[in-house]
């Protein structure tokens, strides 16, 4: 997409929340590697899912700084929903706690910090809202685990699903780029979901688990 036409999908669609803004600005400025940080359209786009999905129970792998967590958390619509995020750097927890404290959606969202296969096992919750956001090299087992905390009706949403176009690229063979294509590979054979990716961003795949 040119520069140019993102500026211009960004002037009418829902305008960015304030606290989101000063979040962004702040990633770029404070962490590294804030490229991660879903931003503005992305983070609209997760809003309307949810909002379409209407969600009671979402769980996020990989919380970053805690942008998409947010905009998740945005769109629930049941008065009893709740995002769960989990996040493995525990060097980022202080930095996602002073964002979710100035958020109008804090009282939304339960923060873990460890590693996502240890918590989702301890979760033992079935989610209604899937997130796949965490190491790209784990895609297939997040995509298991998932699949067995994910009630029948219920919907996963996978990001960095066409990492970059190098999931085409036969000279990629980096273990990301082979852990997204082996659940791309997943996703695409296993007859219990419904699934498409969406060329936003960096890819993303929306599935349907049948049940
Ligand atoms: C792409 S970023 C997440 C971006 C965030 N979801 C957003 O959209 O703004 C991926 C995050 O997953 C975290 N991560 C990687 N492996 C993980 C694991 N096993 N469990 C939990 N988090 C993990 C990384 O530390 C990183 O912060």
């Amino acid at each position: 997409m040119t520069e140019e036409l993102e500026k211009y999908i960004l002037q009418h669609i829902d305008a960015e929340p304030e606290h989101l803004r000063r979040l962004d600005r702040d990633t770029h400025v404070r962490l590294l590697y804030a490229r991660m940080c879903s931003g503005h359209l992305q983070g609209r786009m997760l809003k309307m899912l949810v909002r379409m999905i209407n969600p009671r129970l979402v769980l996020e792998l990989g919380t970053y700084s805690g942008y998409a967590t947010q905009c998740l958390a945005e769109g629930l619509l049941h008065d009893e929903a709740h995002v769960h995020t989990i996040e493995i750097e525990d060097e980022l927890e202080d930095f996602i706690s002073q964002h979710l404290a100035q958020s109008p959606v804090r009282d939304r969202i339960t923060l873990h910090i460890g590693d996502a296969v240890d918590i989702l096992r301890q979760l033992n919750q079935q989610f209604d809202l899937i997130y796949i956001d965490a190491n790209k090299r784990d895609y297939t087992t997040y995509y298991d685990l998932a699949m067995a905390h994910l009630r029948p009706g219920g919907y996963i949403i996978a990001d960095n699903t066409l990492w970059d176009g190098k999931v085409t690229d036969p000279a990629c063979h980096d273990a990301q780029t082979r852990g997204i294509r082996a659940f791309n590979d997943r996703v695409a054979s296993d007859p219990r979901v419904e699934r498409v990716i969406l060329p936003l961003r960096d890819g993303l795949t929306i599935i349907r688990y049948s049940g």
